[in-house]
Order: structure tokens, then sequence, then C-alpha cells
């Protein structure tokens, strides 16, 4: 019964931007999703995730049943959560040429849903892997990075880039540009993370930055722009210019900020980090609510964030070399 993880990521510079072809370079973290998946006799698909929602979520369907699975809660994350299992096990049937097979799958998750964590990219990615697996055809990281773009691209209606996935599947820093994927040298890198509790929804995210670029050009600048720091940011990194990437940093929140995607919880965890010494401090993924990171996790920024009103969660995490593990048992 195949167990596989994937790590969740932080934007160093680059997300929103890199959708139009910009690039971005998100690190991966050591905090996790785990999925187990297990073949079944029949058709019919079963997915637990335990530490989901207050009392944990189970939908049981089989053939032609979709339309009948209520979630409870009905969050709009969960909900999405639950799509992006679904296609990944799509995708391993397709791959393995069983197109009706049935699954029993296990979620486990440190990442809050829909937080900027990358949390949706990670269980899609250790779900390709753990299903292949089960159908004995299992695949290559960077081929579990290219299906996993796939089912982002489907279930986030054409709203996603490589980013996310790659970095989940294959682990460590990483430069996304188009369909130009590859690894980036890092030095060790430690972060503070801050958590208002909330989430955002990608896809209307995404769609708002698309609205505002197709009808301003300020905001088509804004999106080269920060292409261009991105540019400056992956020298900053080689150099392991600590000063210079968190500066960058700061100037990245501020592109995002003009495009519509943090918010008032994020700013105010992100000024009562940078307030505490942070070098940088920036929201983290899609925005709208959700985390933000800082370079470097002194005990200053991190006490400063636990005290911030808007912060419900502050943690500190690193760059995790691994992409996605199998592992042992859940
Ligand atoms: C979401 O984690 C990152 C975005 O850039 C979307 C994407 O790259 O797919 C907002």
């Amino acid at each position: 019964m195949p167990v596989s993880s994937a790590p969740g990521k932080v934007y160093l510079f680059g997300e929103h931007a890199v959708v139009y072809g910009e690039p971005a370079i998100p690190c991966a973290i050591d905090r996790r999703a785990r999925v187990r998946v297990r073949r079944r006799e029949d058709d019919r698909t079963r997915i637990t995730a335990p530490d989901l929602g207050l009392q944990g979520l189970t939908v049981e369907y089989g053939d032609g049943l979709e339309s009948d699975v209520e979630l409870e809660p009905p969050a709009t994350a969960i909900g999405q959560l639950f799509g992006y299992v679904d296609m990944a096990l799509d995708v391993a049937r397709s791959i393995a040429e069983v197109p009706t097979h049935g699954f029993d799958v296990r979620i486990e998750s440190d990442l809050p849903l829909g937080g900027g964590l990358g949390s949706s990219a990670a269980v899609t990615v250790a779900t390709i892997d753990a299903a292949t697996r089960a159908l004995d055809v299992p695949l290559s990281p960077p081929e579990v990075a290219d299906h996993g773009y796939n089912t982002e691209y489907t279930v986030q209606d054409g709203n996603a880039s490589r980013a996310d996935t790659f970095c989940s599947a294959i682990g460590g820093a990483v430069r996304v540009e188009g369909d130009d994927c590859r690894s980036v040298a890092s030095a060790p890198l430690s972060f503070a993370v801050g958590f208002d509790g909330g989430a955002g929804d990608t896809a209307a995210l995404v769609a708002g930055v698309r609205d505002l670029k197709e009808t301003y050009d300020f905001a088509a600048a804004t999106v080269s722009a920060i292409g261009g720091l991105v540019r400056a940011g992956q020298m900053a990194l080689a150099e392991g210019d600590r000063a210079e990437l968190g500066r960058l940093m700061n100037v990245n929140h501020g592109l995002l900020h003009a495009l519509g995607v943090s918010a008032g919880s994020l700013d105010q965890m992100v000024w009562a980090a940078r307030s505490a010494g942070a070098n940088g401090a920036k929201l983290t993924g899609a925005g709208g609510g959700g985390c933000i990171v800082t370079l470097g996790a002194a005990d200053a920024v991190t006490t400063a964030l636990q005290a911030c009103q808007s912060c419900e969660e502050a943690f500190r995490t690193s760059l995790d070399t691994d992409g996605i593990r199998a592992e042992g048992s859940l």
C-alpha cells in the first residue's frame, strides 16, 4: 500500500507573474502532505482526510455519483482539494489503462489548505505518485510534476503555472519560467511563516490579476516588473546575498499589493515582521489571506508575528531539498 509525501513551498519571488511567463523562484519547505493509496477490488473511491476541517472528512463515490457528493463543511478549499485528488487518481488510471479502478485514499497534511504554502500541489503530486505506484506504473519525479501541472491547470480552469507542482515534486529551490523548470543552487535557508487562519481562492485571485492586467497598462507593467525583480533575486540567491534577497522580497510584496492580491491581515503580519527586524517579508502564494513568509527566523520575528493581531499561528520552517518521497506507512 504505497504512501508518498511531498513538500509544501514558499515563494521567494514571482507568484502570479509566473502565470504569464515571467520567472518565479519557489522553495520547498520541511512541512509536507502525505497520501496513502490502496487499490480496491470494486470501482468505488473513498477519500479520507482526518486532519482537514473540524472533524475530518470522508467522501465516497462511484461511477456517475459525483453530483450526489456533499461536503460538510462545504468549504471551497476543501471541495477544491477533493477535486485535485479525484483528477490525480484519474491520471493514474489513465496511465495504467484501468479507467474505472477504485481506490481508498488517506490524506494527512501539515499545510493549511489554500494558505499559500502549496497544499494542493503537494497533495496532487503525492497522490499521483502513490496511485501510480499502487497500479504498478511508477513515474519519475519530473513525470509526476508534469502530470501534476496538467491536473492543477484543469482544476483551476487554466489559471496555473508549473511552479507549485514542479517545486513540490522536485524539492529544493527551483526556477520556473513558462515550461522551463529547473533546480537552482541555494545555501540553506530558514524562514518564519505567519498564518492568518484564512485561505485565498487561487483560481479567483489569478483570474482577478488577469482581468487587471488586461484592463490597465500599469498592471501589465507591474507583472513584468516582478519578472525583472525575480532575475535580480536569482543573482542574489546565487551570491548568498541575504540583505538583497530581503530587500527584493519587500519590493515583491509591494508589487503584489498593487495587483490587489494582498489582504489587511497579510499586510499587518508583513509590517510586524519588518518592524521586528526581518530582512524581508512578503505574502506567499496566491494571497487574499493565508500566509506570509520572512527570510530568516529570528526569535524577535516569530515573537512579533505571534503577537500580531491578525496572526493565528507563526512557525519556523526551512528549505527542504527533498521533493516527493516514498514513506513507510501512514
Ligand atoms: C499559487 O500558489 C501561485 C500562483 O502563481 C498560481 C500558479 O502559479 O499556478 C498564484
